[in-house]
């Protein structure tokens, strides 16, 4: 009685769709559509998404199934969930890194955010069309170093982020999840139909599946491990703190396979419209974060009614955009509002206020700010590197440690089988992979790549 109260108060996900909706709408975002093509093209193809699969599927699923449990059994937020299941323990440390690394992840994510709307913007004005290759290289250089404009999509953005945060639970992410997943889909098959029958389509192909695996080093590792956790939502406390509003009836297992799968899927078909036109156009795969915003506005204009399919997939890239900006969001706001007991609406806006000025700087860092390096890194790429490839993983390896040799065995189980009513074939291999591969993968590589062994 008690805890239905509570968790009355606290929120929940109302139907067994809207769970699978929004914790996917977490995952899929600019982490697919964005980030994911580039990391290949920077990794060598192939090879690179091999090596993805295999992080996905090895790590990233049981760290998944890991955070749902832990943050079923709690019901709160991703810090307090150390509290209540480790008491009077360091753990909570975890959770608190979490909260942060959310915080960073969403400055710098709202910025390519920002992106997606001058873009939609752009196409809807009718400045994306006739021109050549170069040229859009030239425009996307041009407005990530101007001082104002990104601020102010960024700021644009985070603010339709805030007002569905501030809504709730159902109201707010289940219903905008709803609409907005389904519609992400549809648009993708689209496109994948228009790019599949460029000239490039089969060079596109090939060095999409086609793996060297001369190219596969510790850097590749790494970098395919840390995109693995970013684009499943990992390491954070994000998919923590939603299940924390699953009902009790949800079948984890089952959620998490379906998420991973549409994660993974949703990737690897961006990389299928993206790479043909990649190879159509001449352009260079490893050109990194620019690669979406210079190389699909070459598809459109060459595409029949390319004006509309433009304006359309700028508006579905910051709809998935949007789901996954809200969950980390929800990371922070839930943590703030339940810690600090304030009102939802005033830890939103604290969240909302933090995230523009993080923001500011890795906007900067385009232009004004270029010249300030970190470890021979600018802002954007230092944030990105600390918190995707520093607390991501180490938040990962520490998940796993914690369900896998904190939590007993009983606790795991009543979870993920819902009190022995579902059935979890593969439970052992689940508890195995937590205690030992997780933990030992991901730190060796993790040391490897900081330069210890
Ligand atoms: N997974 C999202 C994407 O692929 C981004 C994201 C949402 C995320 N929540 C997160 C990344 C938590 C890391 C941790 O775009």
């Amino acid at each position: 009685m008690m805890s239905a109260l509570k968790e009355e108060k606290r929120g929940s996900f109302g139907s067994k769709i809207g769970v699978v909706l929004a914790s996917a709408g977490s995952a899929i975002g600019l982490g697919n559509i964005w980030r994911f093509p580039y990391m290949t093209g920077q990794n060598g193809g192939a090879a690179f998404i091999l090596v993805y699969l295999g992080c996905v599927f090895l790590l990233g699923l049981p760290v998944m199934l890991s955070e749902f449990t832990i943050g079923r059994r709690a019901h709160s937020n991703t810090m307090r969930a150390y509290l209540k299941l480790a008491p009077g323990t360091k753990w909570y440390l975890l959770g608190g890194m979490g909260v942060l690394a959310g915080f960073l992840i969403l400055g710098y994510y709202s910025v390519v955010c920002g992106w997606t709307l001058e873009y939609l913007f752009q196409s809807a004005a009718g400045n994306m069309g006739g021109k050549e290759p170069e040229v859009f290289s030239a425009m996307f250089a041009t407005f990530t170093a101007s001082p104002l404009r990104p601020l102010i999509w960024m700021v644009v953005f985070l603010l339709l982020t805030h007002f569905i945060v501030v809504r709730g639970i159902k109201k707010g992410i289940e219903k905008s999840s709803m609409i907005m997943m389904p519609m992400l889909f549809l648009i993708m098959f689209v496109l994948i139909g228009r790019t599949l029958t460029l000239s490039g389509a089969h060079e596109g192909l090939t060095y999409l599946f086609n793996p060297d695996f001369s190219k596969i080093n510790s850097s590749v590792v790494l970098s395919a491990l840390g995109q693995a956790f970013f684009s499943l939502s990992l390491g954070m406390g994000c998919l923590c703190t939603y299940a924390s509003y699953f009902p009790d009836n949800t079948d984890m297992v089952k959620t998490g396979v379906q998420v991973t799968v549409l994660d993974t899927a949703v990737a690897i078909l961006a990389g299928v419209i993206i790479f043909p036109a990649v190879f159509t156009y001449g352009i260079n795969p490893s050109s990194g974060p620019e690669l979406v915003f210079v190389t699909l506005p070459n598809v459109f204009q060459n595409m029949v009614g390319g004006y509309i399919w433009a304006i359309l997939f700028y508006i579905l890239l910051a709809l998935a955009a949007l789901t996954s900006t809200i969950s980390m969001h929800e990371v922070v706001t839930a943590f703030l509002q339940e810690e600090k007991k304030i009102s939802r609406v005033k830890a939103a806006r604290v969240v909302t206020i933090g995230c523009i000025i993080i923001g500011t700087f890795c906007s900067l860092s385009f232009g004004l700010l270029g010249h300030v390096k970190v470890f021979g890194l600018d802002l954007f790429n230092l944030t990105d590197y600390v918190a995707s490839k520093v607390m991501l993983p180490l938040g990962g390896m520490f998940i796993s440690i914690f369900t896998g040799w904190f939590l007993d065995k009983n606790t795991l189980w009543e979870e993920l089988s819902n009190h022995s009513t579902l059935r979890f074939h593969l439970f052992k291999v689940y508890v195995f992979i937590i205690r030992y591969v997780a933990p030992i993968v991901i730190g060796c590589i993790f040391l490897k790549e900081i330069g210890i062994i």
